[in-house]
Formats: structure tokens, sequence, C-alpha cells
């Protein structure tokens, strides 16, 4: 038998078979994100949008949570689970959101708010969430802020587009932190037309972390979950997709008779409408993070202490 080397694939090693064998002997789960590449999910216990994985990481009882997803994701998982090892196939798959509102800086952008309760998106770090009353997904985003009664001040973090349309669909003002997706925002308005004028007969489905200029031409907004339900349905023949095309891979499966036409980033020349973090996380790291119980993820006493709260609210008002 080959020798293991630390973070090394041992030549020949039939990676399905291996995770699946590891994955008993460990007693693990592994939740993949939509985004993931096509092997990575097809290797899952669990495929699902940010809420769904919340829910299940909650749910498991497994001793061992292989997130392959990214770092935020995985930090909520171990929020909600303290004592199991959350395992994140590559500790760089981070996300502009979550890094586009450190803590600190969004602590004192509050401090300018006095009176606000504050809302932050689930795509923030554990630091970022200790300073929330509550925390939403891009699925249940509307119904957590309207769970606050209509003269409460609110702030919504860190995604403006998001909390713009949730703004929007509420008639409701909301004092945003000026983040972004570092992938929805690439998304063009220019080639979205254009693919409706090629396909008038096609229906569009976006993520509401794109800009306003794309979701106006939607015929639906949602989280990745909603996304993939409203292709399932519709009864047209075509699905413009606005959203990061790892989500394919299940949709085409779903919807074999159904043309899926993702909309491309802005600029031709390159993939910007994939995240570069989510495909941080290979077959091959999903592999030698389950074999090696590395990298793991930890948290700080503390923070986790404050951070917790906020997120159990959020499952509390999804039930
Ligand atoms: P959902 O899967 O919750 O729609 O979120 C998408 C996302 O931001 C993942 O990065
Ligand atoms: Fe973050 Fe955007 Fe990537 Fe989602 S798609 S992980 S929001 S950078």
């Amino acid at each position: 038998m080959a020798a293991i080397v630390p973070g090394r694939v041992p030549p020949g090693t039939d990676l399905f078979a291996e995770i699946d064998r590891l994955r008993r002997q460990k007693r693990a789960v592994i939740l993949a994100h939509y985004y993931q590449e096509p092997d990575v999910q097809d290797v899952a216990d669990f495929v699902g949008d940010s809420l769904g994985l919340s829910q299940a990481a909650a749910g498991t009882d497994a001793e061992v949570i292989v997130f392959a997803g990214v770092h935020f994701m995985a930090e909520t998982a171990k929020l909600l689970c303290p004592d199991k090892t959350v395992l994140l196939p590559d500790l760089e798959a981070g996300c502009s959101l979550a890094d586009g509102c450190p803590a600190d800086a969004f602590a004192a952008f509050l401090a300018r708010y006095p009176g606000h309760k504050v809302v932050s998106y689930i795509n923030c770090s554990a630091a970022t969430k200790a300073l929330s009353d509550v925390i939403c997904t891009s699925s249940n985003a509307l119904r957590i802020v309207a769970s606050f009664p209509p003269q409460q001040p609110l702030v919504f973090a860190p995604d403006r587009f998001l909390g713009d349309w949730v703004a929007r669909k509420l008639g409701r003002e909301l004092v945003l932190w000026e983040g972004s997706c570092e992938v929805h925002e690439t998304f063009s308005e220019r080639r979205l037309v254009e693919l409706k004028t090629t396909f008038p007969d096609a229906v569009v489905a976006a993520h509401p972390e794109c800009p306003p200029a794309v979701l106006q031409h939607a015929d639906y907004v949602g989280s990745t979950t909603g996304i993939l339900e409203f292709a399932r349905v519709t009864p047209a023949r075509r699905v413009i997709v606005a959203t990061e095309p790892g989500i394919l891979h299940r949709m085409r499966r779903e919807n074999p008779g159904k043309e899926l036409i993702p909309v491309p980033g802005a600029d031709d020349s390159c993939s910007c409408n994939e995240c570069p973090y989510m495909k941080k996380n290979t077959l091959e790291k999903l592999y030698l993070c389950l074999r090696d119980g590395a990298p793991e993820v930890t948290l700080d006493a503390a923070v986790a202490e404050r951070a917790r709260a906020p997120i159990a609210r959020m499952l509390e008002l999804s039930r």
C-alpha cells in the first residue's frame, strides 16, 4: 500500500469510493452548495442553498461535517454545532461579501445608527454576525425583515443589492451597508437583454445578489433553491439563469426537456460569472480533508457566544 503523504492524493485513488469509505469510517456528513463543481455535488449527502445547508447542519447527528462551500457557511455550521468537527476542503474559500464587511468597520458604521436593529445576510463573518440582531439568507430575507414592526428602523448588511431588493419589495426603508457579491455584480443587463431578444419565449430567473438593472428583467427572483424550483415548475421551455452556473448541474438533471441559458459576465473573455471561492474546493481536496481531518474551522469562543443567538433567531423565524 502506498505511503500516505499529507496533502497528496496517492496515484490511482478512486476518489468517489475512498470518500464514501472515509465518510462511513469517520461518521461524517458532506454538505455542498449548488455552486460547487458537479463531482463535489454528486458525492455530497445533501446539496442546498444557505438556509437549507444551515438547517441540515443543525439537524445532523454526524460527528464530522465536511462543508463543501465557502468559509462563512462552514463557520455557521460550527456555530450551530460547536461540539462537532467542521472541515472546509480549502480554507481560502472566502466570499467578497463577507470580506467586504469586517466587524470593526461594521461596528463603527452601526454607531452612526442608534436605535436601529441589525439584519445581516448570512454571507458575513461570525464576528459580523455577532453584531447583528438576526441573520437572513436570500430565501427568507423578506420574511425576516417583515418580522420587525414597520416603525422599527433597520440596518441591512452586507449586500446592498439584496437589501435594495428587499426594501423595494416591502416598501420599507433600510439603511444599507455598501457591499456586493463580486460574481453577481458582473452580470450584465446588456447581455441579458440580448438573450431575451434572441429567445423571446424564455423566462428569466435571477438571484437577488444581482444589481437592480438585472433584477428588473426577472420573472422570478430568489435563492438558489428557489431558482431550481422555479425552473422545475415554469411551463416555459427556456429559462435564462442569472446566478452562478454551478446551479446548472442540478437544473439540467431536473429539466431534461428544457433549454437552460446562463447569463454570462459582462466581459466575453472571462468566466467571471463563476465564483472563484466556491470553485477552490475540488474532489481531491474533499478527499484529503476527510482523510487528514483538516483544515478545520474553529471559532473564538466569545464571538461564537454572541453570533449564535442571531442565527438561532433566523432558524426560529424560518420554521
Ligand atoms: P443561496 O444559496 O442561499 O441562494 O446563496 C447564494 C450565495 O450567496 C452563495 O454564495
Ligand atoms: Fe460570495 Fe458571491 Fe461567491 Fe456567493 S457567489 S460565495 S456571495 S462571492
